[in-house]
């Protein structure tokens, strides 16, 4: 399927958290409007839409880097369009933007609930790595 991959804008926020809320990714504890927006703010993070002329924003995804290794998150593709190469694109554009600033790992997290995407991220070359993740609430609200 050909799409385009460019920047997030601002003004694509509600057809990406449309997708991401499609697509599975949003749970009760993240805003995914504020994800968006404060990825679109820092220097070190992004978002990348994949545009089909017809269709829209088909695939996105959060790409950032922490000064160290870079991080993926709210990975998706069109339900409508799935296995028509748009998450492969995605995952490119990403890895191609931290390739760009010098980061030289990617890393992603997957929540147990969804180890089926595992195999589709293998496919692409990445392989689990034992680690426990440790993570901490600092803002209450
Ligand atoms: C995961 C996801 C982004 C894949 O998107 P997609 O557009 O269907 O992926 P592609 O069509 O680019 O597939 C790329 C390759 O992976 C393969 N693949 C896709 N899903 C797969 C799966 N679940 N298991 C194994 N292989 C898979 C495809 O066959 C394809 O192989 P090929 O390029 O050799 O032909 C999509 O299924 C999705 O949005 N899922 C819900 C959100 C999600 O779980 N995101 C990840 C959070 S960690």
């Amino acid at each position: 399927m050909d799409i385009q991959i460019r920047h997030a804008t601002a003004d694509d926020e509600a057809a990406v958290v449309r997708l991401w809320r499609e697509a599975g990714l949003v749970v009760s504890y993240n805003d995914p409007s504020r994800d968006f927006m404060f990825a679109l703010a820092g220097d070190s993070s992004d978002v990348l839409v994949g545009i089909d002329n017809a269709h829209g924003v088909v695939g996105a995804v959060m790409v950032g880097h922490d000064g160290h290794r870079g991080w993926l998150y709210y990975v998706a593709s069109d339900p409508a369009r799935r296995g028509l190469g748009i998450g492969r694109r995605m995952i490119a554009a990403a890895e191609g933007w931290l390739k760009d600033r010098g980061v030289r790992k990617v890393q992603l997290m997957v929540r147990e609930s969804n180890a089926a995407v595992v195999t589709f991220y293998q496919h692409l070359g990445y392989d689990v790595t034992p680690r426990v993740v440790m993570a901490k609430w600092i803002d209450e609200a």
